[in-house]
């Protein structure tokens, strides 16, 4: 029985959001930047974009593709709004000053472990949440007090991993393009730690498969405990 005080910490729903290739890759080797998405699947990303409160990445990803995380208003045809936060896990302070995510035309959180000694400008909301590394899974009430209900994390393979093998996720959809990349240092949707079998894996439960472009869209939400399929 959970006694008084005892209330597991609220976090908001979460929606894991990445384009693939069709053998599973997020992006070439050694993570050099893939546009695999779509002309329709860029509009639906940034529709998913403008529906959430904050949007969620791993510092790998600021390093590879140096995203801007903000709402590309004109991709929907509508007139800018304010945009969703961006977060950013970064246990030790690595993200470039020059970083887009740092320029102040969004509101920003970076989220550090007790490792990092960097001062980031005074626009950026920091978090040290972690004693070597962020916790995620403390870091996701903290979103919720600060007033973020829907948060989309966007990658990269890393965060995915963390977020997937964590249980902290509500949805997740994969844009798969019509292309094979292949190799072995072009990252997959998740990386993390070693799966040794069937206990290590995250099981899911398709909801949703839609043709767009000449690619699909599938929708997975995490599977309940039930009978082992036969
Ligand atoms: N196709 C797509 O939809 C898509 C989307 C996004 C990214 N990408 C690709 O993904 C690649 C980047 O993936 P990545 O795995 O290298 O980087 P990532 O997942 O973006 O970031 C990983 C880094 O985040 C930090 N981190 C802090 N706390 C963490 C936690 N609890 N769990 C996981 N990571 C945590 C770690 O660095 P510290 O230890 O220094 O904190 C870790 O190395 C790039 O190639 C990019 O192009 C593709």
């Amino acid at each position: 029985m959970i006694g008084p005080g005892e209330f597991p910490a609220r976090r908001p729903s979460v929606w894991v959001n990445c384009a693939a290739s069709l053998d599973g890759r997020l992006a070439y080797a050694g993570g050099a930047r893939a546009r695999l998405s779509a002309a329709e699947d860029l509009v639906r990303v940034q529709r998913l974009r403008a529906f959430s409160d904050a949007i969620l990445v791993g510092v790998g990803t600021v390093l590879h593709d140096d995203p801007s995380l903000r709402v590309h208003w004109e991709l929907l045809g509508e007139r800018p709004r304010r945009d969703p936060t961006r977060v950013v896990l970064d246990s030790t302070g690595r993200t470039p000053a020059t970083a887009k995510v740092l320029d102040g035309t969004a509101p920003t959180v970076v989220a550090t472990s007790e490792r990092s000694t960097r001062v980031f400008p005074s626009h950026v909301h920091a978090i040290v949440v972690g004693r070597t590394r962020v916790d995620l899974a403390s870091l996701l009430p903290l979103l919720y007090e600060i007033g973020i209900r829907r948060l989309m994390v966007e990658g990269g393979a890393d965060v995915i991993a963390s977020t997937l093998r964590g249980g902290l996720f509500d949805r997740l959809t994969i844009y798969y393009a019509p292309v094979v990349i292949g190799g072995t240092t072009a990252p997959p949707v998740a990386t993390g730690s070693e799966t040794r079998g069937a206990a290590d894996a995250v099981p899911l439960s398709l909801v949703g498969l839609e043709r767009l472009g000449e690619g699909y869209v599938a929708t997975y939400v995490p599977r309940r405990p039930g009978p082992a399929p036969t």
